[in-house]
């Protein structure tokens, strides 16, 4: 096979050696601009997992590397006068000239034809060949010319950074967080050889100008951070290698390969160094691409499996370096955190660390952050550590979201909705939610949905609440919802927001939109409208208060009557009541308002919110700030922040834990407590997320459906069980198995 590698860094390099390895009757030719010495930036990081891949694919590369390295376990977070101190993190820093030095001399030994000084600008004399890989780097002239084919997005991260050596010899890898009259400066440092060591500088794109900046050259950048962190480097100098300021791009493409043509390496994406290095992935990307070649003997198919196999996981990795890089462009927020949070913060930001692999990897210092986060020694998990709002006492943090059933009749629950609540209430979750209730018969989503609008309702609802007190340590609340232009519409396995096939009856809303084209046209509400739905809301207050339900929730999210006012996407009113935020926040208040005079002053109530409309022009995360601002104001104890679902073209992200970074904004920056739901499956997420600071409760919906018993489970799992009931002590002697 007669292969043209164009770029001789590490993902070149790598890949030449391996397929020399993989037949030396292999024709390979790295095609090289730069000389064989000339080079760029300082140390590069491998994690031990990266280097035990190199291990497997070349035991000569592995080893020069694991000779020249500086191996260290440590992470060190410098903030407010506090060091904060983790190890078992395994990491390693190589100079990024002696790595390529290293790879190098291997492919020369290998066979492999190295030309340097060799700038390709057309692929017309390598059209021969059976495979082009363009590993170009970031820049990549390839990749740019056969843009149509490879579809490249590059994202311009807004925070600039420099990247610098120093000959201090960090024993951690070692993050320093310092503020002067310009703003929040981050260093990511760690030491790559006996003398040297890596000192990337980050800063915002404001405290850069304000900082002067702009327009400075090495020289003037380096006495800048000289002078900034002369205390920190304690008499040693920085050094400069083209260290110009930079913002970070990211680069995606849509697809890596053309004709018998792949991208490799920074050529087809790029994860931003607070995650770990582009190195370590542009070789893994050779390494996937050895393996595609090996098992498919035909170029074209190789290239097509390469590309399944290997773009998914880079994206993958992207993401979570996305949520990385966001940490550090947001940092400004998390300053007001106590050292030990921030720190912890700062450590499970990108989700690939969570409380329970720190648990593993540094015991001592998860039980320091469990110690703080409990105030009290021996500590619970943050799971198991009770929380208070006004006189609710709840015996952990694992909530119940509200769930539709579709089963009740004209809005009376029956013995379904009493097994669904007082199992999950058995299952050992310190809150559980009853579905989305309705103030009036007409603000049912549809004939199947529970309400609060008639005598006998309260007398259903005592009979689950009594059973839930009586039987369970759970609390149990009440979400109180009208469901405006999503109101008369199908059973959710009929068909989700449809209308109705036969008995629709007349829906309002904030403006007279349907939902989708087919649907209803809701009547614009009027005042005398307005004055019902508030006194519906307060009514059902009270007959909330009447059963013993512990708190109240308001449903202010997902499209429902009060969200459709919220979001301009579905209020155009002209009156007091549409336009500005303000505005349009107005009559949702006003419901509070009267609900919050309705229920009693010893018991909390929180609101649910759709914390974004995931469209461009809807309402987004700053904006949801604004309306949990005001909804503190007006004696709201909690947010349950949600998202979307307000308009039926929006775009979700979705992933893990995907609205988790709503709640934690509105928590730190609204100053109120705030409730998290989505996409949170395990208990590690759930101690990650409440000792970061990202939320006060953690909310579970289809988790709790898959398993009652989730908080029991998750309590055996960290050893701290709970009390099963009288009728089933048999458990305490009996072990679980499942397969
Ligand atoms: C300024 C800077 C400093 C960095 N410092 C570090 C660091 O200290 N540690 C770290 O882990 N990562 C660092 N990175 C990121 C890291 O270099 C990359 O993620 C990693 O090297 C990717 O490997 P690669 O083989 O895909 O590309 P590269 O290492 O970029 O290699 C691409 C090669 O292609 C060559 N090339 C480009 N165009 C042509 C052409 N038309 N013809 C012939 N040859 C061409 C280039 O000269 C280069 O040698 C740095 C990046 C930048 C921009
Ligand atoms: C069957 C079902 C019914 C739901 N009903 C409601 C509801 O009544 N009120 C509400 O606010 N959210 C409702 N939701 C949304 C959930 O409360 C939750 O926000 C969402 O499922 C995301 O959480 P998860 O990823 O843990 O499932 C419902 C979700 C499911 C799966």
């Amino acid at each position: 096979m007669r292969i043209v590698v164009v770029g001789g860094g590490p993902a070149g390099l790598l890949f030449s050696i391996l397929m020399k390895r993989a037949d030396a009757s292999h024709d390979v030719t790295v095609l090289e601009r730069n000389k064989a010495d000339d080079t760029f930036g300082f140390g590069v990081v491998f994690s031990d997992a990266a280097l035990d891949s190199i291990a497997d694919v070349d035991k000569p590369v592995h080893d020069a590397i694991t000779k020249s390295f500086f191996h260290w376990d440590d992470i060190h977070i410098h903030f407010k006068g506090d060091v904060l101190k983790s190890t078992g993190h395994g990491f390693s820093g190589l100079s990024r000239q002696v790595l390529l030095n290293i790879l190098q001399r291997r492919a020369g030994e290998m066979g492999v034809r190295q030309v340097f000084q060799a700038d390709v600008g057309d692929l017309a004399p390598y059209r021969d060949a059976d495979l082009i890989l363009a590993a170009d780097g970031a820049n990549s002239t390839i990749r740019a010319k056969y843009a149509d084919a490879f579809k490249p997005t590059i994202d311009w991260r807004p925070n600039r950074f420099v990247w610098l050596g120093t000959t201090f010899p960090f024993t951690a890898f070692t993050f320093y967080f310092k503020e002067n009259e310009h703003g929040l400066w981050r260093v990511h440092a760690y030491r790559y050889d006996r003398e040297h060591s890596t000192f990337i500088v980050e800063t915002t794109e404001s405290a850069w100008r304000k900082a002067g900046l702009e327009n400075a050259s090495e020289d003037a950048t380096i006495a800048f951070c000289e002078k900034l962190f002369a205390k920190e480097l304690a008499g040693h100098r920085l050094l400069k290698n083209r260290s110009l300021w930079r913002s970070f791009p990211i680069i995606r493409c849509g697809a890596w390969r053309h004709g018998n043509i792949a991208l490799a390496g920074d050529s087809a994406h790029t994860a931003h160094f607070s995650i770990g290095s582009g190195t370590k992935l542009a070789m893994e990307d050779a390494i996937a691409l050895r393996d595609a070649l090996l098992e498919n003997r035909d170029v074209s198919a190789a290239l097509e499996a390469y590309e399944k196999v290997r773009k998914p996981q880079v994206e993958s990795y992207q993401r979570a370096a996305q949520v990385s890089l966001q940490w550090f462009e947001d940092t400004e927020r998390y300053a007001g955190l106590e050292p030990i949070q921030f720190g912890f913060s700062l450590l499970t930001r990108s989700l690939r660390v969570s409380h329970e692999n720190l648990r593993k990897r540094d015991p001592a210092y998860v039980a320091s952050i469990d110690r703080w986060f409990a105030k009290k020694d021996p500590a619970p998990p943050p799971l198991f550590t009770p929380y208070k709002l006004r006189g609710l006492e709840l015996e952990n943090r694992v909530v119940v979201s509200p769930m539709c059933q579709y089963s009740a009749e004209d809005g009376t629950p029956d013995d379904w909705h009493l097994v669904h609540l007082g199992s999950r209430a058995m299952g050992g979750a310190g809150l559980v939610f009853t579905e989305m209730t309705d103030v009036s018969r007409e603000g049912r989503i549809s004939p199947g949905c529970t309400g609060m609008y008639k005598p006998e309702h309260a007398a259903a609802w005592r009979r689950i609440v009594d059973f839930v007190h009586a039987r369970s340590r759970a609390k149990i609340g009440l979400q109180l919802a009208h469901a405006g232009r999503k109101a008369s519409t199908r059973l959710a396995w009929e068909g989700m927001d449809e209308p109705l096939a036969d008995g629709n009856w007349p829906i309002v809303s904030a403006s007279p939109i349907p939902w989708f084209p087919h649907s209803q046209v809701p009547r614009e509400m009027t005042r005398a409208d307005m004055d019902k739905v508030r006194d519906d809301f307060a009514r059902a207050a009270r007959m909330g208060e009447e059963c013993g339900f512990d708190i109240l929730e308001l449903h202010f999210a997902h499209g429902y009557l009060l969200s459709s006012f919220i979001t301009p996407l579905s209020n155009t009113r002209k009156d007091a009541y549409g336009g500005s935020l303000e505005n349009r926040m107005r009559f949702p208040l006003e419901v509070f308002d009267a609900v919050r005079a309705a229920w009693p002053d010893a018991k909390p109530i929180s609101v649910r919110i759709s914390a974004t409309d995931w469209v461009p022009e809807g309402i987004g995360p700053a904006d949801a700030v604004e309306v949990a601002r005001m909804l503190k104001s007006h004696g709201c104890d909690i947010i349950d922040v949600s998202a979307g679902q307000t308009v039926p073209h929006s775009k979700p992200v979705y992933g893990r834990q995907f609205q988790t970074p709503f709640a934690e904004r509105i928590r730190i920056e609204a100053g109120i407590p705030t409730m998290t739901v989505g996409n949170i499956s395990s208990y590690a997420d759930v101690n990650s997320i409440l000792a970061a600071g990202r939320a006060d409760l953690c909310v579970l919906a289809r988790a709790h459906l898959w398993n009652p018993y989730w908080t029991r489970h998750a309590a055996r799992e960290l050893g701290h069980p709970l009390p099963w009931p009288d009728p089933y002590s048999s458990l305490d002697r009996y072990t679980p198995r499942f397969t």
